[in-house]
């Protein structure tokens, strides 16, 4: 029996130095897409999965995100004054239940390893998903879900995984596979960042993971990888070789919001996808590019 899954932590301490100097009073995770930010999507997504206890691993500067998930008293009641209830209503739908959303700081910047560790007490003796807020789900349904579902059938640790072309390869972490099963791979390792020419594969790692909190002593030894940073990757690496490890090729379409261009592509993809918007934003682009 597979103990199950209630928690995921969200790393927000990131500098977001790819989409300066958009963040640099506004944390990255706040950029809207369409009209929603980031971390909104993320956390719908996280709860469409059934997950509704929330970790943010914060830093300095974040503070905008805790006001975002709390009420706003002031623009409540005057909504509510001009009887705007309907935008009203869907403010309050989208705040988490008190109590469900938790925050710990990275007080350094010493990478994504040492955020997810920071997170330790929060999540105590259970296996618990991670998620990063640049990448943002699009089509389909939802990474979290399907890293949970998978779980619940091969239990263990999950990352999810998409095909990118080989001149990707050294922006990610990548597997190197060893069995294939349906969409689920086992695994020989992980390399974060390879160049091109000894990428293992091109499966890179997407920012949605799930894991067993063995992770936590693994990280806290941790020496400094790729980067000069302290990478989960290298934790997963030396996990992979002791528990039950699988890369789910995931269904989900991606959104990777971490770089402008990619940012861009979003809004319009997202925009495309909405039902408000489809026609009049459609027609626009069709003119533009006429
Ligand atoms: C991190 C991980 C990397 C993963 C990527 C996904 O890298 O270290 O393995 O592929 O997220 O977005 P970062 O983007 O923080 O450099």
């Amino acid at each position: 029996m597979t103990k199950p899954v209630r928690k995921i932590v969200i790393p927000v301490a990131g500098l977001g130095t790819r989409v300066l100097p958009a963040t640099k009073s506004i944390a990255k995770e706040l950029l809207p897409v369409v009209d929603r930010p980031l971390i909104d999507y993320v956390v719908a997504e996280a709860k469409a999965a059934g997950l509704e206890d929330i970790i943010f691993v914060t830093g300095r500067g974040k503070g905008a995100i805790e006001d975002y998930f709390d009420h706003s008293f002031e623009l409540e009641a005057t909504l509510r004054d001009k009887g705007k209830t309907e935008l009203l209503d869907s403010l309050l739908d989208a705040k988490p239940a008190a109590g469900s959303v938790s925050y710990t700081r990275q007080q350094a910047p010493l990478g994504l390893g040492h955020a997810i560790w920071c997170a330790r007490n929060l999540v105590g003796n259970e296996p618990f998903a991670i998620a990063l807020p640049d990448e943002i789900s699009g089509r389909g349904p939802g990474f979290i879900t399907e890293l949970v579902n998978a779980y619940n059938e091969v239990g263990g640790n999950l990352v999810a995984v998409e095909e990118v072309p080989l001149e990707e390869t050294s922006k990610y972490g990548v597997i190197s596979p060893r069995e294939t099963k349906g969409n689920l791979i086992e695994m020989t390792g992980m390399v974060e960042k390879p160049a091109p020419e000894v990428a293992p594969s091109r499966y890179r790692i997407i920012g949605r993971y799930l894991l067993q909190p063995e992770i936590f002593d693994l990280l806290a030894s941790q020496e400094k990888g790729a980067g000069g940073e302290i990478q989960l990757t290298d934790s997963m690496n030396v996990l992979n070789n002791e528990q039950a490890f699988h890369a789910c090729v995931c269904q989900t379409q991606i959104h990777d919001c971490g770089s402008k261009l990619g940012w861009l592509k979003a809004n319009v993809e997202m925009a495309l996808d909405r039902p408000d918007f489809k026609e009049d934003f459609g027609a626009f682009l069709k003119n533009k590019l006429a």
